[in-house]
């Protein structure tokens, strides 16, 4: 691509990003997002980092955070930036957007409770492994009394008549998959973790879920994460769930980092393996449950074996059956 094409992309790139932040509830983020879209030598900046994810704007946002940078306001973030490159920059090529949110585990116990247990689960993406122990977590739906004994209570909020379970999931197996397994033993990965998320109206609840989640999943034992492409890995994984156990394949905020060509082969891959497959993207990432455009705008789409069967909102605040 020419430069001029490449400078194009960030600025759309951070343009999107800021209505998706403000959608969520990130408003100093949204700023700083519109505004680096409309500089000239901030998009120049970011466009000399690698093409593709490492433009994200989590990533550069997260990187200044991870460095202790300002992230309020545009001047303060811009000029902090601009005098230490160097260090941001290492951060941004050293790490990965691997947003590891445990209350997805909310919008898909109710999924997962629909297939016949026990459960072996095999997550791709799983980033810090928190979404692999559903059965580790409490849920209250609509504020109702907790289903399951755990110190973390995951609420979500349903629509539509979601079956609700009596009880948590049986797990007999898991393991995942990721490019970049973090390790929630190590207090560096944890901290990368909460600066991954934005602040604004939901960051406290969220940081105080991610740091009771790693500790619950640190005292289970380190998550069975295979490091490695998931294309890769996925089917060697499911191959060593043990008989008895119905394989189940899940993933949330993944596909998105593969190029549609890949997206494709990873769902027709899935066809092909035993056991159940449980997607959790925004509705135009896989070409397989397309015309799954949910309700809200910002939900994204479960989909079980290709088929629709709810959309959550991308943190599994909230679940709405379809
Ligand atoms: C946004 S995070 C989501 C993490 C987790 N699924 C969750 O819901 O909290 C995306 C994760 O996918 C991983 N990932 C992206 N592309 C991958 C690939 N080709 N193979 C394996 N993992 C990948 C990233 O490293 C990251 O940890």
């Amino acid at each position: 691509m020419d430069r001029q094409g490449e400078i194009d992309r960030v600025r759309l790139w951070f343009t999107r990003f800021a209505d998706h932040y403000e959608a969520g509830g990130a408003a100093s983020y949204a700023r700083i997002a519109r505004e680096l879209a409309a500089d000239d030598d901030m998009v120049g900046l970011v466009a000399t980092l690698p093409e593709g994810n490492k433009r994200q704007p989590n990533l550069l946002l997260g990187a200044v955070r991870f460095l202790d940078g300002p992230v309020d306001d545009w001047a303060g973030f811009k000029a902090w930036v601009v005098e230490h490159w160097e260090p941001v920059r290492k951060v941004v090529l050293e790490r990965m957007t691997q947003t590891n949110e445990v209350r997805r585990c909310a919008a898909l116990l109710p999924v997962l409770a629909t297939l016949e247990g026990p459960l072996g689960l095999v997550e791709v993406g799983s980033s810090a492994g928190l979404c692999l122990y559903p059965d580790r977590y409490a849920y209250s739906y609509d504020g109702a009394d907790p289903i399951g004994d755990s110190p973390l209570v995951l609420e979500c909020a349903t629509s539509g008549g979601v079956p609700v379970p009596d009880r948590v999931v049986e797990v007999a197996w898991r393991a995942g998959v990721d490019l970049n397994p973090l390790d929630v033993a190590d207090e560096q990965d944890v901290r990368w973790l909460e600066c991954l998320i934005w602040p604004g109206t939901n960051e406290a609840a969220r940081r105080e879920r991610l740091r009771a989640a790693a500790a619950l999943v640190a005292a289970a034992g380190p998550p069975p994460i295979v490091a490695g492409d998931l294309m890769e890995v996925v089917a060697d994984l499911v191959s060593r769930v043990p008989a008895g156990v119905t394989p189940v394949v899940f993933h949330g905020a993944v596909l998105t980092y593969l190029s549609p060509a890949r997206r494709e082969r990873f769902a027709a891959l899935m066809g092909e393996l035993p056991g159940h497959w449980v997607s959790y993207e925004g509705w135009p990432v896989l070409p397989a449950v397309a015309g799954a455009r949910p309700p809200v705008a910002t939900d994204l789409t479960i989909a079980v074996d290709g088929r629709v069967v709810a959309w959550a909102g991308e943190h599994g605040q909230s679940l709405t059956w379809a």
